[in-house]
């Protein structure tokens, strides 16, 4: 269920949480199901916007990078039901949260037990049955508050980028979603589209350093928020 506005809200309030990097989904104790996150973007962004004066909490996977600003709360986890622990109750807390970590949708079943140990090597083949993990983004972003903004991104092949970002913007109820290419994971670069649920033209800066686009984010949710700010001041969302 949708929360109520608070007293005293406002969309200018600048609590900022990110979720960056991979999750590590375990097989047993010594080996797991990764992805090539590096976390770069969320990193940046996270530093960024302390740069500019806003609290930042980090959610960070893991990854060997780190943010340079020391007043980022930085808060570790390894895979998608950690951070599920970590987000739900700092979700409450924030103004703004940007989905950037790229989480499994697919673990292991039966882990805990396998964790005991390590799995030995035979002649037979071995199978993993992998389950669905809960879809994080979508679950806080059900929980919202009105004068939340959520943010999610959609890694997608080039050929489907478009409609499949503005599907996940609508169907996990965003705000903005940042739509990238499947060269971006590992990449310094970024060459991103970025939807809003306002109206707005889709905004395509171009090819660019992960820390420039950070800028061209904020600026982008900053813009967004005074919008919703209007919007939630006259009546037109409640
Ligand atoms: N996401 C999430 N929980 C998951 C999977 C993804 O919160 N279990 C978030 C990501 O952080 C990202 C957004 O959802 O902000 C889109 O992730 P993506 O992997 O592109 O999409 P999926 O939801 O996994 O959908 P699909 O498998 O159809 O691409």
């Amino acid at each position: 269920m949708p929360q109520p506005v608070p007293p005293h809200s406002s969309t200018n309030q600048k609590r900022l949480l990110i979720t960056a990097g991979p999750t590590h989904e375990p097989i047993d104790a010594v080996r797991y199901i990764g992805n090539r996150s590096s976390g770069r973007l969320g990193i940046a962004l996270a530093d960024r916007a302390a740069g500019l004066g806003w609290t930042v909490k980090l959610l960070l996977g893991p990854t060997n990078l780190t943010p340079a600003d020391s007043h980022i709360e930085v808060r570790r986890f390894r895979t998608t039901a950690e951070l599920d622990a970590l987000l739900r109750p700092a979700f409450s807390d924030c103004d703004v949260l940007v989905m950037a970590a790229a989480v499994a949708d697919f673990r292991p079943r039966g882990t805990p037990a396998g964790l005991l140990g390590k799995l030995r090597r035979g002649l037979e083949p071995v199978t993993l049955t992998l389950e669905p993990t809960r879809d994080l983004l979508a679950g806080v972003a059900a929980e919202r508050r009105p004068d939340q903004t959520v943010v999610g991104f959609a890694l997608e092949p080039a050929e489907r980028l478009i409609d499949s970002a503005k599907d996940k913007l609508r169907r996990k109820g965003l705000d903005m979603i940042v739509a990238n290419p499947l060269t971006t994971i590992e990449s310094d670069t970024i060459d991103a589209t970025i939807f809003t649920t306002d109206g707005s033209p889709a905004l395509t800066p171009g090819s660019m350093t992960k820390i420039a686009f950070a800028s061209v984010l904020l600026s982008a949710i900053c813009a967004y928020r005074r919008v919703q700010s209007e919007q939630l001041a006259t009546g037109v969302i409640a």
